[in-house]
């Protein structure tokens, strides 16, 4: 059978990066872990979330996965370059394709970044920005409430709203005219951000330019493609812990309902 890629976050917020990779790579196998028992990473200390990283990536490649993403922003922004010098394997993470994205898209040369507290502490994105154009003013803003309302969510809430003018409006007077979604749960209410932020700013949601970067390494990877081109169901979700009300928040994150299995590391 031919190897798989491996995608996994702290929890469920990586669907949203599996949903595109799903619809950019049909024919792939996506065999996916999302650390349920353990969400959230973002308040963690950066030796835990590596650690933890460290356990998923083994478990991965015990089920023969050719490449991984990790499809949360936390891990990407405070391990990705340790598990990419410690396995040889291609290891995606999620803010460098954000990160051209957005550059692409500014025309005023500043950028806003909203993300949990690990991921703005450890100004990955600034870095990964500067890296490529030193003159980008960048402003970032952690939100740790977004992550659990948007679980809660179920509908129009006001309080999302409320709390999201709480967090935005300081980027909003600092005339940011591109906002990256510095994690991956965020592109569930991609929607609400737009309208607090307002039509001119352009939202950056990096899951499908890290699609877009899977195709081209796997295109330039000795091992073929499935030789069949049509869709692959044959999927695989690992979670650590089903938590109440799974079924329905998986499905808003994926797009669909799926079946899981339930393991430990
Ligand atoms: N998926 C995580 C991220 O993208 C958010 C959830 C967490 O704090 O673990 O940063």
């Amino acid at each position: 059978m031919a190897k798989s890629i491996g995608v996994f976050d702290s929890g469920i917020g990586g669907l949203t990066v599996a949903r595109e990779l799903l619809r950019t790579l049909p024919e792939e196998r996506v065999i996916y872990f999302g650390d349920t028992a353990r969400v959230p990473y973002g308040g963690k200390s950066t030796s835990t979330i590596k650690d933890f990283s460290d356990q998923i990536v083994k478990f991965l490649l015990k089920k023969d996965v050719k490449l991984i993403v990790v499809a949360c922003n936390t891990v990407s922004s405070t391990s990705l370059e340790w598990l990419k010098n410690k396995y040889s394997l291609p290891i995606v993470g999620v803010i460098e394709p954000g990160v051209r994205e957005a550059i692409r898209t500014t025309r005023n040369n500043i950028i806003g970044v909203i993300g949990t507290r690990a991921t703005i502490e450890s100004s990955a994105y600034r870095f990964a920005i500067h890296r490529i154009n030193r003159d980008i003013k960048v402003y970032s803003k952690s939100c740790p409430l977004l992550v659990p309302i948007i679980e809660e969510e179920r509908g129009n809430y006001e309080v999302t709203r409320l709390v999201l003018e709480g967090y935005l409006l300081g980027l909003k007077k600092k005339n940011v005219d591109t906002l990256i979604l510095g994690c991956t749960h965020y592109p569930i209410i991609k929607d609400k951000i737009q309208e607090v932020m307002g039509k001119g700013v352009k939202i950056i949601d990096s899951a499908s330019s890290v699609a877009l970067e899977v195709k081209d390494i796997l295109g330039s990877m000795e091992i073929p493609p499935p030789r069949t081109r049509t869709t692959n169901p044959n999927h695989a979700f690992y979670f650590s812990d089903i938590p109440r009300g799974f079924s329905q928040l998986s499905k808003r994150f994926l797009g669909h309902q799926i079946s899981y299995t339930r393991t430990t590391l």
